[in-house]
Formats: structure tokens, sequence, C-alpha cells
């Protein structure tokens, strides 16, 4: 039997380590590729938008898309804890409606916890989703569905005061009760102060070595997305490659008659094939 990651596993892994592995999925086959892969957190993330279905940012996914990919991550993965994106304007509008939206994610996506973007002014709303019973993740940093109030994607953190605010950030998120927190594009010495000053793991991407664990989005580290690759990506492998070689190679066979081959094509017996022979 598979052991399901539960979220004590997760604030377990904050003092006795390894480092918790972080991934994006967004569909069943993709999914199972990561759960497969030994993976402790599938994170259906907002990035859906971008990477999947092809819109300029973040801002424009929907609770529907969401649950949608959701439900299809959710019956691939036996053993990571799949985490439900909150997609911008459902949760950031009231209280009520991120409780709503967070049932959703449970309910019908069946994700195992929620994420959500934002630092202090968003902590009331992560403590009544939790009170709620979905667990929450907090993500601060660069925020990307605010990214445009940020003044654009930029490393977060980088006065004085900026990170001291994380810092404040994070613990009021743990104060929340969130049970993890993303920090991306942060530099790495503030990340490493936001992770000592909490109790709760912190996940990094563009935040350096010294956070509890790491995360990518999947299609930019295998190399399936590549309208931009950021700085803090790195490429494991170039799938885009194979496949457009398989698909050059497949057209070049039908047009050129090598494809299908013998042994993909059916047979019958040959008296009932003479018979329609002799119809015609
Ligand atoms: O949507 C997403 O993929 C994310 C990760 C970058 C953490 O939020």
């Amino acid at each position: 039997m598979t052991q399901k990651t539960t979220i004590v596993d997760i604030k377990a892994r904050k003092k006795t380590g390894p480092p918790i592995t972080m991934l994006t999925a967004y569909d069943y086959p993709w999914a199972l590729l990561v759960d497969r892969g030994g993976i402790d957190i599938i994170l259906v993330g907002d990035s859906l938008g971008m990477v999947v279905l092809g819109y300029p940012d973040t801002v424009s996914v929907t609770m529907d898309e969401m649950i949608h990919h959701l439900k299809a991550v959710s019956r691939a993965t036996e053993r990571a804890l799949v985490v439900g994106d909150m997609p911008f304007g459902s949760y950031n509008v009231s209280v009520e409606k991120a409780v709503e939206n967070a049932n959703r994610m449970m309910k019908e996506g069946r994700a195992d916890a929620v994420k959500l973007e934002g630092g202090k002014t968003m902590a009331p709303v992560a403590a009544a989703v939790v009170r709620s019973g979905t667990p929450v993740q907090g993500h601060i940093g660069l925020t990307p569905q605010t990214a445009s109030a940020l003044g654009g994607f930029k490393v977060q953190g980088k006065s004085a005061a900026a990170a001291r605010a994380l810092i404040d950030d994070a613990r009021a998120l743990e104060a929340a009760g969130c049970f993890s927190l993303v920090l991306e594009a942060i530099p790495a010495p503030i990340a490493r102060m936001v992770t000592e000053a909490v109790e709760i793991p912190t996940i990094g991407i563009g935040a350096g070595i010294q956070c509890d664990g790491q995360v990518l989005v999947t299609h930019d580290m295998v190399g399936l997305f590549d309208r931009f690759t950021p700085k803090f990506v790195k490429q494991y492998a170039n799938i885009s490659e194979a496949i457009a070689s398989a698909i050059a190679v497949y057209a070049d066979d039908v047009r050129t008659g090598r494809f299908p081959g013998e042994e993909h094509s059916f047979t019958m017996k040959t008296d009932e094939l003479e018979k329609v022979e002799e119809d015609q």
C-alpha cells in the first residue's frame, strides 16, 4: 500500500529533513509521473494559466479551470500531498468567498490543502480558511497574481525594510495556522532568516538553498514552456525537442508511406475477405 503524505509529515520535515520536494502538475499523465517520481507535494498551481492554457499571466485563471485540472491530478496521485492554488479573485474578495472556494477545492477537486498568495494582510483570510477545516500553504515574496502592484516580476525583500516586512509576513501566516510557506524570488540570506523565524517549513523558488524545501514549475524544468525562463529555473531536460522531433518523423513517415506498417494494421480471415472482394 502506498502511504499518502500528510500535513503532519510535511511539518515534521522542518526538523527531520530531508528537504521537501514540490513540483507542479495540471493533468493526469503529469501527476502520475510526478507522483511516481517520489515528489512530496504536487501543486496544481495557477501557473496553469500560462504554461497550459496560454494566458499572458495568472490573473485570468478561474476557479472552474482550477477545479477541472485539480480533479485530474487528484485522480492520478496516490502518494504526494495535493495542493490546489487559489486563483486571483477567489479569496482576496472576502473571507466568506475564500472559505467557500477553499471548500470547492477540497470537495470537488479533492485537494489535500490550498495555497494562497499574500502576507500580513491576507493572514485573516488564511486563518478563516484554516478554521473552516482546509489546510493552507502561504506564498510570499514575489506573488505573481499581484505582480502588477509589486511593479512587475521583480525580486522582493531587497531593502532592509522590505526584508523585515517579509519576516513579519511569515510570522503572521504562521500565526494564522498555515502549515508551510512558499518563498518566491527573495535574496537567499533573507530566505534563510525567514526560515529561521518560523516553525513551519519554507519551500523556496528563487530563494536559495537554505529553505526547508524547493519548488519549481514542472513545465519549466523539463523544457516544455519556452515563452520565458526565470533565472531560478534549472532545466533538467528538454522534452520539447524530443516531442518536436517525434512529430516531424511521424509526419514524414505518413507522407512517405512508412507509417502505418504491417505491425500496426489489422488482418482478417482470407475466405471472409474473398467474399467481400467477390461483391466488388
Ligand atoms: O502557480 C504556481 O506554479 C506557483 C509556484 C510558482 C509556487 O505558485
